[in-house]
């Protein structure tokens, strides 16, 4: 019943599509505010080697278990695993659901956000004012309801357009863009009076911050950032032709999800400086320190405008990955056309993102062991079933899958690949002990 697969039109479409996915909120967002938090550049150095080892590693397991088998996460581990194995897939399938909810919720404020900067309301450099400006609209029942319904009805747009023409198609824009903005935005900042503390900073280690926490909050990062352990990338790998040469995709992609975040620290931490305000301000740090920034500068109030466009881009492109191997799922394993998989999924989606909207409102006070509904699935989702999909994926092809795995990330044993073993014992002994580390650190330490 198996009917042709698309794949990706070409191999630059298929970067751009995966990028876009790795690029997203967690560059954009998160990375400079956690590299602040956590000494910068000493952060950023332990960042690029867990990204450069068990980042690497793990892409490349996932590419390959998708390329290997053409189908979705369910379907690959049952391919290759028997039926025993199909639930790691299930689980990456089940794990898009809940990362989706509270990701929209905060791809809606960025949108919310791209409106008022362009409204001219936020031009204040008052922290203490920004701050409740952002509180009121995020306490709010239903204007970040409806701006998450808006980015999921973009996601959910792009995600029927199939492979090529949809997703493919649109991160061949969208992607290009995002970089010309990037640099753009990275050009305005370190050129700003005062911007050389920040850059002092980034560039400085400050190693006395760095603790077991840093190391574990980098690996977290790490997986988040690239997309690792949900099967986006074995969704992704298996619109992959053969001949693709998946190592040197890899390190393509993983180069540019790196590259966009030390980008992003650069855009946001020197600005931050050079107007005197706190680096190690948290989640508020875009949505509350930036626009006093912007306020602060000529012509801010465009460079607001593109600076959250930027994020909703980034959003955007990841939005569509987190939904794709659900419908991938839907349409591989059931037969089920993917105009209306990608409806039921998206709407499923927008109900478990109303209580994660409310709990910065009406829910905020609705807590469970002191995590509100939103907490608690991002919480799950990365320090629980993102870590597990990963460990299952790195012992998969480790233990039961290592002799075909080779041969296939090879093509054959046509690729001359010296670190072959390397691979193979990174993923059976030193993915599964960091992801160990993580998930006890995060179940008992917090
Ligand atoms: N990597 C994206 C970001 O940095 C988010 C994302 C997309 C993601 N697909 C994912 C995270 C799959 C985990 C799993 O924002």
């Amino acid at each position: 019943m198996l009917a042709a697969r698309e794949h990706w039109g070409s191999r630059f479409g298929f970067i751009m599509a995966t990028a876009g996915s790795a690029i997203g909120l967690g560059n954009i967002w998160r990375f400079p505010y956690i590299a602040g938090e956590n000494g910068g550049s000493a952060f950023i150095l332990i960042y690029l080697a867990v990204v450069l080892s068990f980042g690497i590693s793990l892409v490349m397991a996932e590419m390959v278990l998708g390329r290997a088998t053409q189908r979705n996460p369910v379907g690959a581990f049952r391919a290759l695993g028997g039926p025993r194995w199909a639930f790691a897939g299930g689980l990456g399938v089940l794990t898009g659901f809940v990362i989706l909810s509270f990701y929209v919720v905060v791809a809606g404020w960025t949108l919310a956000y791209i409106v008022f900067m362009a409204g001219n309301e936020l031009a204040t450099t008052e922290s203490a004012v920004l701050g409740a400006h952002f509180g009121n609209f995020t306490s709010q029942t239903f204007a970040p309801l409806l701006a998450a319904a808006v980015f999921m009805a973009m996601t959910a747009w792009i995600v029927a357009g199939g492979v090529g023409k949809g997703i493919e198609r649109a991160s061949k824009v969208l992607m290009p863009l995002l970089f010309v903005l990037l640099l753009a935005l990275v050009a305005r900042s370190v050129t700003m009076p005062g911007a050389d503390a920040g850059l002092a900073f980034l560039l400085t280690p400050d190693f006395s911050r760095v603790d077991m926490n840093t190391v574990i909050s980098a690996t977290a990062q790490a997986f988040f950032s690239l997309s690792i352990g949900m099967g986006v990338m074995i969704t992704y790998g298996s619109y992959l032709q053969r001949d693709v040469n998946i190592p040197r995709s890899t390190l393509i992609i993983v180069l540019l999800d790196v590259g966009v975040a030390v980008l992003a620290a650069l855009m946001v931490l020197p600005a931050v400086f050079a107007v005197g305000l706190d680096p190690s301000a948290g989640p508020g740090l875009t949505f509350i320190t930036l626009p006093a920034v912007f306020a602060s500068l000529p012509f801010g109030q465009v460079f607001g405008v593109l600076f959250f466009s930027l994020l909703a881009i980034a959003a955007l492109t990841s939005a569509v990955s987190i939904l794709e191997p659900m419908i991938a799922w839907a349409v591989d394993e059931h037969g089920i056309r993917r105009g209306v998989a990608t409806l039921v999924a998206s709407l499923v989606c927008l109900l478990l993102a109303i209580p994660a909207s409310l709990s910065f409102g009406p829910l905020s006070d609705a807590t469970l062991a002191g995590r509100t509904f939103f907490d608690w699935m991002d919480f799950l989702a990365n320090n629980v079933m993102l870590p597990l999909g990963g460990l299952l994926v790195a012992s998969f092809i480790g233990w039961r899958w290592s002799g075909p795995a080779r041969a296939h990330l090879s093509n054959d044993g046509t690729l001359c690949l010296p670190w072959l073993s390397a691979w193979i014992w990174l993923l059976r002994i030193g993915a599964p002990v960091a992801i160990a580390a993580l998930v006890w650190q995060a179940v008992g330490g917090s």
